[in-house]
């Protein structure tokens, strides 16, 4: 099965969305990934559900949505109701990971649990068979446009080993630096889902680069 390439929404030109909402529905990607940033969880703040609204109104893809939030289960209800097809949210921001998850669930939205670059894999162990994304950042939340950390690759072997060996259905999902070069590293060490914010809207051919990730 071919990669699936959620394309971010943070480097979209929100002066004319209409056209990158375009684009995007015309393309080959799987996914529309939406970063929500809130300034304490992260250093930088996005865009909130007033702005989402018309994005999820231009969209025809699927919506990823990535809480970079402290207490992302507040919002459970307005991930919901933008229609969004999966709600990410990060280990470190849910001390009570296991009730969060069960309540996106029953919210009808596919469950992912986003771990930073300097969460273990192992943290998982005893919740991987409830979880439908495991996200694992390849750079440090808050930013587009930064260099993506290889220590990722070792991570990747280890959850793709750990997903193998039990009865969980998780896709594996990376967000960070992907491009050609490291989306071909990734998808050969095993991951099922690239998430790419510059490489895709800042290409010379957005679409094409789109196509190029699906084929790595
Ligand atoms: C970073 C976000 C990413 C970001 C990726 O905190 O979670 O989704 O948009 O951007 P690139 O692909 O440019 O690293
Ligand atoms: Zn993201």
């Amino acid at each position: 099965m071919k990669n699936l390439v959620a394309p971010s929404l943070l480097s979209a030109n929100f002066a004319d969305l209409a056209s990158d909402m375009e684009m995007i529905n015309n393309s080959e990607c799987d996914w529309l990934h939406i970063d929500i940033m809130d300034g304490v969880f992260v250093p930088n703040i996005s865009f909130g559900f007033p702005v989402l609204k018309y994005v999820a109104q231009l969209c025809k893809k699927p919506l990823d949505v990535h809480l970079m939030i402290v207490q992302p289960e507040k919002f459970i209800n307005e991930v919901r109701d933008l229609g969004a097809y999966s709600m990410n949210v990060h280990v470190e921001a849910c001390p009570h990971l296991h009730r969060v998850i069960q309540m996106i669930k029953e919210n009808g939205m596919k469950a992912g649990v986003t771990l930073n670059p300097a969460t273990p894999v192992s943290t998982l162990v005893d919740i991987i068979e409830e979880l439908d994304i495991v996200m694992l950042m390849s750079v440090n939340p808050g930013f587009g446009g930064q260099k993506f950390i290889t220590h990722t690759l070792d991570k990747v072997r280890e959850l793709r080993a750990m997903i193998d060996n039990s009865d969980s259905h998780a896709l594996i999902e990376v967000d960070g630096g992907v491009n050609r070069e490291t989306g071909k590293w990734l998808v050969d060490a095993g991951v099922d889902v690239l998430v790419a914010g510059s490489a895709v809207f800042k290409a010379v051919d957005p679409e094409e680069e789109i196509c190029i990730l699906k084929n790595l």
